[in-house]
């Protein structure tokens, strides 16, 4: 468009002086330019947890690891298991466990320093081309373009982006880049991201609030919510599958640990069957580990994955002292216990549907 682009980046920093908002892991644009530096530990942390993530609920999840593990060296010297509990419930389980590789590297290889490098960064474990963008960005004030989901909807809506997403990237990653402003790349790159988030949301915008409203194209002469313009969306499909709660006397639950490849890999679930891919998984008792209990239906619950939607009958017993021996890779977890072991929220739900009293 005829706009002279460079605009957009100096209005857009203008907004944000005002209107940042104020995040945990975030440096505000005054303190930014009274010399407080960002911590790059904090950022790429940040970036990590919100990957497919939401600020709300990031920002507890911030706390807690920051306060339990300051540092990239505290770390990367905790156990895989500690970190995963303590990422229980954020989903996309692998990010946990590259999150200690990568600290793990950046103490090995970089004396626990995250390299001021974009090429650097995407090399680490868990970093790609976003989150590499972002951190070289926010930490280190280095010139990339930064798109996530937010500012792809903001560039396709300034410059009414026709083609569809994921087609679209390189378009939109090329207008970002355009509009790019000499100085400060890392509140340019928060900045894009806090209007997607506040004022040019997915539905409603308010485009009457928005400071770079005179250059938007969609804003002018079409609908802004039907951009950026998506494919048809396709059905997943749905597994089925059954869970087992075996509850002890004392009312601890008989846990297990997940394999360590795969789909939730290495963390901690009841008793289950596998979950068939097709529309027959088993659902009944068939794979119960103590058969010949006696066993109450509880209900079913439901939980979408990426790749698929999943339905689990939920099975429950009280098992009499002696009555189950734990298999080496199972044990008992008491009611204390329960909320810090690395329970993913499918296995929470599975839980409570048995057991409404216990609170996650
Ligand atoms: N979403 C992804 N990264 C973010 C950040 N640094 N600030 C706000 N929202 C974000």
């Amino acid at each position: 468009m005829s706009a002279n682009l460079g605009d957009i980046g100096n209005n857009l920093l203008d907004w944000y002086d005002g209107a940042a908002r104020r995040l945990p892991w975030r440096v505000a644009p005054n303190d930014r330019r009274n010399g407080t530096a960002p911590d790059p530990y904090r950022v790429w942390l940040s970036e990590i947890m919100l990957q497919q993530t939401t600020v709300a609920t990031v920002k507890s999840y911030f706390e807690k690891f920051t306060d339990r593990w300051p540092t990239v060296h505290d770390l990367a010297a905790a156990s895989e298991d500690d970190v995963l509990k303590a990422w229980a419930g954020l989903g996309y389980y692998s990010r946990a466990r590259n999150l200690k590789k990568c600290a793990d590297m950046v103490v090995r290889d970089h004396g626990g320093q995250f390299p001021a490098d974009v090429a650097a960064l995407r090399a680490l474990p868990g970093i790609g081309d976003y989150t590499s963008a972002a951190i070289a960005a926010i930490a280190f004030d280095i010139p990339a373009s930064v798109v996530d989901g937010n500012v792809e909807r903001v560039f396709s809506r300034l410059h009414a982006v026709e083609t569809p997403l994921p087609r679209a990237k390189e378009e939109i990653k090329s207008l970002v880049a355009a509009a790019l402003p000499e100085a400060r790349p890392g509140d340019f790159a928060q900045a894009c991201m806090d209007l997607g988030a506040t004022i040019c949301t997915p539905k409603r915008p308010s485009c009457l609030h928005c400071p770079v409203r005179s250059f938007c194209a969609a804003q002018k002469d079409h609908d802004p919510q039907t951009f950026p313009v998506k494919p048809a969306k396709k059905e997943k499909p749905v597994r089925l599958g059954a869970a087992y709660v075996v509850v002890s006397e004392a009312g601890a639950v008989l846990l297990e640990k997940r394999g360590s490849t795969g789909l939730l890999a290495n963390m901690a679930q009841v008793p289950t069957t596998d979950w068939n891919a097709r529309k027959d998984g088993a659902t009944d008792l068939s794979g119960a580990p103590a058969t010949k209990a006696q066993w109450q239906a509880c209900g079913e619950i439901n939980h979408v994955f990426t790749h698929f939607a999943l339905r689990l009958t939920v099975w429950k017993t009280m098992a009499a002292t002696g009555c189950i021996e734990p298999r080496t890779s199972q044990w008992w977890s008491g009611e204390d216990q329960l909320r810090d072991e690395a329970l993913p929220t499918v296995m929470k739900k599975v839980i409570a549907c048995a057991l409404p009293a216990i609170r996650f």
